[in-house]
């Protein structure tokens, strides 16, 4: 879908991207990581053309980005930042209705569009339409940002820390909306942060930059587990262990777990945990738990894995053996 060649862009003398490349398959969510300064928005912004590569090829859809015209290449690709670049004196219906308007979308197509993001970013129609963005809180900004993004269906997504600016607990909703909305899941999408368990979270690839060069790229697993060069062990140190057990899901330790069939009795221990579960997030929400009670699992329709703090912790280091 993407290919990113070699692509370098200078500054008077300063190099801020150098010799990147790059490739992102469709429905690949790519995460552009590395510490400030170290060229991430420079790689973003050469993609849609807000900023021109000095050296380098961009491939979009086997064409050549940097032979099409930049306003029509923008209108095909969902652009979302930080500040949402909301405009300040456009209702919410009409930032949303942006690039449909520049399209020419009749208006009745154009507002079921706006009411069906909307509902879909959990935003009630009836009371934020007509709202001016400043009537908004900041996440609900950034909501309406990624609406607009989304309005057309673009083929591909950039996002440039688009949940940089929220509290913790909005960010957190934000992100898991993120991954179940279907119609986000699904999308191509290079994103920007400098936070790790975003990256760990979101990504399926992360290119890891320092410097405007590539340190790694990989899935968030070969950089946590065989990391390239002493940066990329560094980079990950300060919260590798949360990152862990963050990427390891419980199918991954399954086979350390009893199994049980699901009875009229156990049924009341439900909880939301699937196999897809990572066991970082059972850790937190069990935290107060005793050490001796039990924690289900729903492995199937049928069966339940029953396990114990303990148990997912001694798992954890079992798979952990088999990685490195
Ligand atoms: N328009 C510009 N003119 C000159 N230098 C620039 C320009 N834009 C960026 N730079 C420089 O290029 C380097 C990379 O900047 P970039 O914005 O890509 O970093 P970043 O990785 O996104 O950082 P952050 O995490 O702080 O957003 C920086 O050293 C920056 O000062
Ligand atoms: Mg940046």
């Amino acid at each position: 879908m993407l290919q990113v060649k070699n692509l370098s862009k200078k500054f008077a003398n300063q190099v801020a991207v150098n010799a990147v490349s790059f490739e992102v398959q469709e429905g690949e969510k790519l995460i552009l990581l590395g510490t400030s300064g170290s060229g991430k928005s420079t790689c973003l912004k050469m993609i849609n053309r807000l900023i021109e590569p000095t050296e380098g090829e961009i491939w979009l859809n086997g064409q050549n980005i940097l032979q099409q015209n930049p306003e029509r290449l923008r209108r095909g690709i969902g652009y979302i930042i930080q500040s949402t670049g909301l405009f300040p004196h456009y209702t919410v219906a009409q930032n949303v209705g942006l690039v449909p308007t520049l399209l020419k979308w009749d208006k009745v197509k154009i507002n079921k569009r706006t009411e069906e993001l909307l509902e879909m970013l959990r935003l009630d129609a009836k009371i934020y339409l007509q709202r001016y963005p400043h009537e908004l809180s900041g996440g609900q900004r950034q909501r309406i940002g990624i609406a607009r993004a989304l309005a057309v269906n673009p083929p591909l997504l950039l996002m440039d820390e688009p949940f940089g600016a929220l509290d913790p607990i909005t960010r957190a909703q934000i992100q898991k909306d993120f991954q179940e909305i279907e119609s986000l899941a699904n999308k191509t999408i290079v994103m920007v942060t400098h936070d790790v368990f975003e990256a760990v979270s979101l990504g399926t690839k992360i290119c890891l930059l320092d410097a405007g060069k590539i340190q790694q790229i990989g899935s968030p697993k070969e950089l946590l587990f065989q990391p390239q060069n002493q940066f990329v062990e560094d980079f990950f140190q300060p919260a590798r262990f949360q990152l862990e057990l963050q990427i390891a899901k419980v199918a991954d330790i399954q086979v350390h777990l009893r199994t049980e069939k699901k009875t009229s009795e156990n049924l009341q221990s439900e909880q939301n945990f699937s196999l897809d579960s990572s066991l970082l997030e059972i850790l937190e929400q069990t935290a107060s738990h005793h050490s001796e009670q039990i924690i289900s699992v729903l492995a199937d329709a049928q069966q339940y894995l029953h396990t114990s703090r303990e148990e997912i912790l001694k798992g954890f280091y079992l798979w952990k053996a088999t990685q490195v």
